[in-house]
């Protein structure tokens, strides 16, 4: 086949795109072969809560939209990347290879197509300072040769090949290898999830270990949901948006609903290039405060004020003008952060408030430090100095509360004590990983059932406001974050301080199995259903696929092939699948048996382990390196000294902690007054003890980013030839 022959047959595609003007994702039509579903969707009348009006403010999949953040510009992203996978699928089913519709050369045809016909963007020309000692917000031209690694609004990576459904690009992973359909992934959850013993806890690890969990992930990824009008139902899976879950007859809990309605994640194809499909991260996938300062420009300036990051006047965070939260009580409002999920519980909020207010501490010593610097300066520095201690925090205290030294020590974890690191890699993609995004939620094992507000001596606040108050009640609604005179938040970091976490293992609390966003009883959510459905969504191969990956032994179709599970485990994975290559990527994970010195399975070590590798050695400001993305050695020194406790003691009215926060206090890990618990000296940064690198400002390079690799004389013939084919196509006139 000519190259030619098939840019005949693209045109074509092209025109039938064209003739449907409105989009659908009908890519799928071929595939799941029902017409009449689509123009349905046309003919549909909106619900009420689709109109213009106020949103029901209690509806769960509001709720879970806005769970994944309700961003516009990401129905535009989905429509193009529908577009080209429709192209795909359509073309492959014109007999032509997948390798053949990928290469080079095909692809370049295509993507020119589509800019033609403003169906994709051109390329973003990107203007990088290579030399610039702040990070931009929105995380492009941290590596400056890929200016759109990690950067918000890009495709998430994977690590391996996806497993859509067979024949196609981007249907979910539907049936296991003997051609059955997948086990129901709520009978998955109430086999091998449901908690039948209670809540178990860890002992030596503390709430901290949940908290950061879920706060780090807010600064990494965030997948979007398709949009879908008039929300998806239970009879209608055959819309191409809609992943909706089945309830199993005789379910022990949900037993008046025949589904949980769900979204699929957004399509993604930034590239333009045809292929699978792909997620969307609208986060930057750096560590960098995305929680705090934001994913875009935009978003920055929404929170920004002067030097300093806007609060509300009793040191909370901003309000929301926007709402999205519930509020059921006077005076009370929705939070405004860094990312849009800070009221999905008050001890999350309670985090951001902890680093908001972290970063207004450091304006106001700086400040002092240097009278003379300008609020643009004050804000930079910092911003560079929070996210650095962030970042410090994560590698010194965090992981290490679950992950093995030996995995520290494999993926190159471990911070230095003295001078600086030279691990950056410019090779290495930090973009976040599909595969992260849904093993990382591993941390849904940690849920506590409740929440609590702490006093100052470690005890649970006495008199009206006594808690402790069941999670349920919390999901979405700040109220907690209100109660004790406005200052909640410290009261829920000190509880989170206090008490033990949930042990890590297969169980996951009622709370969030059952009950997650429950307004009355029986419509909530089963968080390990999503979890299982969102890896068939985004074609994610199975468990064994992965351990390979990891270098491990294969799973074959030999349930001794589990060789990292224990009986009990495999016994209850053999009750719903079939074969032991069809578990899901989340379930295989959780019921692996942990490895020496961590609470999680190899897998997981192996899974997480290379995401915080590339998240270090694929970041160009990371905070051990030299100026100008880094510090001076003096200053890096006083990065060295900060933890978790010396943040929770610069600002809440503490007089001790333990010296690690993340883990209970006990033997060696003494409760110390917070004078003695080692902080940042910010007189390190008194200007001119800061050297700035001769020709600073001046150098900048210039690339354009998705031509790169490109002769343009090769491009331009190309797009000639999809002229004068398109021409042909429409009939002669131009
Ligand atoms: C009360 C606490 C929490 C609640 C209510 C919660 C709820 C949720 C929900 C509703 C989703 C989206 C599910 C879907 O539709 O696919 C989600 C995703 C996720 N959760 Fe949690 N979660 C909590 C805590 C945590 C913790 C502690 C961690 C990690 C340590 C975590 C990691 C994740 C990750 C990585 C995702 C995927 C994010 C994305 O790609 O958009 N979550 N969570
Ligand atoms: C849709 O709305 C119109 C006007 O409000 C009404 O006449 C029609 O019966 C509705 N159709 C359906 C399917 O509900
Ligand atoms: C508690 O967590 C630590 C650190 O991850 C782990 O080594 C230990 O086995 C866990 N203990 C229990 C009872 O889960």
């Amino acid at each position: 086949m000519t190259l030619l022959s098939l840019e005949f047959i693209l045109v074509a595609v092209l025109v039938i795109c064209d003739v449907k003007a409105q989009f659908t994702p009908f890519y799928e039509e071929v595939t799941s072969g029902g017409k009449e579903s689509y123009s349905s969707v046309e003919i549909e009348n909106q619900t009420e809560e689709d109109d213009q009006g106020e949103p029901s403010r209690r509806n769960f999949e509001d709720l879970l939209q806005k769970i994944h953040g309700n961003i516009p510009n990401t129905e535009e992203i989905s429509n193009s990347a529908n577009q080209i996978l429709y192209m795909t699928q359509r073309l492959l089913e014109e007999g032509f290879s997948f390798e053949k519709v990928t290469s080079d050369s095909v692809a370049a045809g295509i993507k020119d197509a589509l800019i033609l016909r403003g169906i994709c963007k051109s390329p973003t020309v990107y203007k990088c300072n290579a030399l610039s000692p702040y990070r931009t917000i929105d995380g492009s031209c941290n590596n400056i040769q890929y200016p759109e690694r990690g950067k918000s609004f890009v495709a998430q990576r994977r690590a391996i090949g996806p497993a859509y459904k067979t024949g196609t690009v981007g249907g979910p992973r539907v049936t296991g290898v003997t051609g059955k359909p997948l086990p129901n992934p709520r009978t998955i959850s109430n086999v091998i999830h449901s908690n039948k013993y209670g809540v178990t806890i860890n002992g030596t690890i503390s709430l901290h270990t949940f908290q950061m969990g879920q706060f780090l992930d807010h600064d990494i990824i965030q997948t979007p949901l398709e949009t879908v009008t008039g929300g998806c139902t239970c009879e209608e899976n055959t819309r191409p948006e809609c992943i909706s879950i089945k309830i199993p007859e005789g379910d022990p809990f949900f037993t008046k609903r025949a589904c949980l309605p769900v979204k699929r994640s957004a399509a993604a194809n930034p590239d333009c290039t045809p292929g699978f499909r792909q997620q969307l991260n609208t986060l930057t996938s750096y560590i960098d405060g995305s929680n705090v300062y934001g994913s875009t420009e935009d978003e920055l300036t929404e929170l920004r004020d002067g030097g300093y990051m806007k609060t509300s006047s009793e040191n909370n965070l901003p309000e929301n003008p926007n709402d999205g939260c519930v509020i059921d009580h006077n005076g009370e409002f929705c939070h405004l952060a860094g990312e849009a999920r800070v009221d999905a519980v008050p001890s999350l909020a309670s985090y951001h408030t902890l680093f908001v207010m972290e970063h207004n501490r450091i304006v106001n010593a700086l400040k002092s430090i240097n009278p003379s610097w300008n609020v643009e300066k004050l804000f930079q520095e910092a911003r560079k100095i929070n996210i650095a201690q962030m970042q410090h925090i994560v590698y010194n205290g965090f992981l290490n509360a679950f992950l093995s030294l030996d995995t520290m020590i494999t993926y190159n974890l471990l911070s230095l004590n003295t001078g600086y690191s030279f691990s950056y890699d410019p090779k290495r993609d930090a973009t976040v990983s599909n595969e992260f995004g849904i093993a990382y939620r591993m941390g849904h094992t940690w849920i506590p059932t409740y929440q609590d507000l702490y006093s100052d001596l470690n005890i649970r606040l006495l008199g009206p406001e006594m808690g402790p108050f069941d999670l349920v009640k919390t999901f979405n609604n700040p109220h907690l974050t209100f109660l004790n005179r406005k200052k909640g938040c410290p009261a829920l970091l000190k509880w989170l301080t206090s008490e033990a976490s949930p042990a890590t293992d297969r169980f996951v609390e009622d709370s969030v199995r059952n009950r997650l966003f429950e307004d009355s009883p029986g419509d909530g959510f089963d968080l390990v259903s999503l979890n299982i459905n969102r890896g068939r969504d985004h074609g994610l191969p199975p468990y064994g696929d992965h351990r390979v990956s990891c270098g491990y032994s294969a799973v074959t179709s030999n349930w001794n092939s589990l060789v990292d599970h224990n009986t009990e485990e495999v016994e209850l994975l053999r009750q719903v699948y079939d074969d032991p290559r069809d578990i899901d990527l989340f379930t295989g994970l959780l019921t692996e048996r942990a490895i020496t010195g961590s609470s999680l399975g190899p897998t997981l070590n192996c899974i997480l382990g290379r995401e915080f590798q590339n998240l270090k050695e694929g970041d160009s400001y990371w905070y051990e390196r030299p100026e100008p993305q880094g510090f001076s050695i003096a200053q890096l020194n006083e990065i060295r000294k900060t933890s978790l406790s010396a943040v929770l003691c610069a600002n809440l009215d503490l007089t001790r902690i333990q010296s690690d926060a993340f883990r209970l206090p006990g033997i060696s890990n003494y409760l110390v007054r917070c004078t003695n618990v080692p902080s940042i000296d910010l007189r390190k940064w008194k200007s001119g003890t800061q050297r700035l690198k001769p020709g600073y400002g001046r150098e900048t390079q210039q690339r354009n980013l998705q031509t790169g690799q490109m002769d343009m004389d090769a491009q331009s013939s190309q797009s000639d030839i999809l002229q004068e084919l398109i021409k042909l196509a429409s009939g002669g006139e131009k």
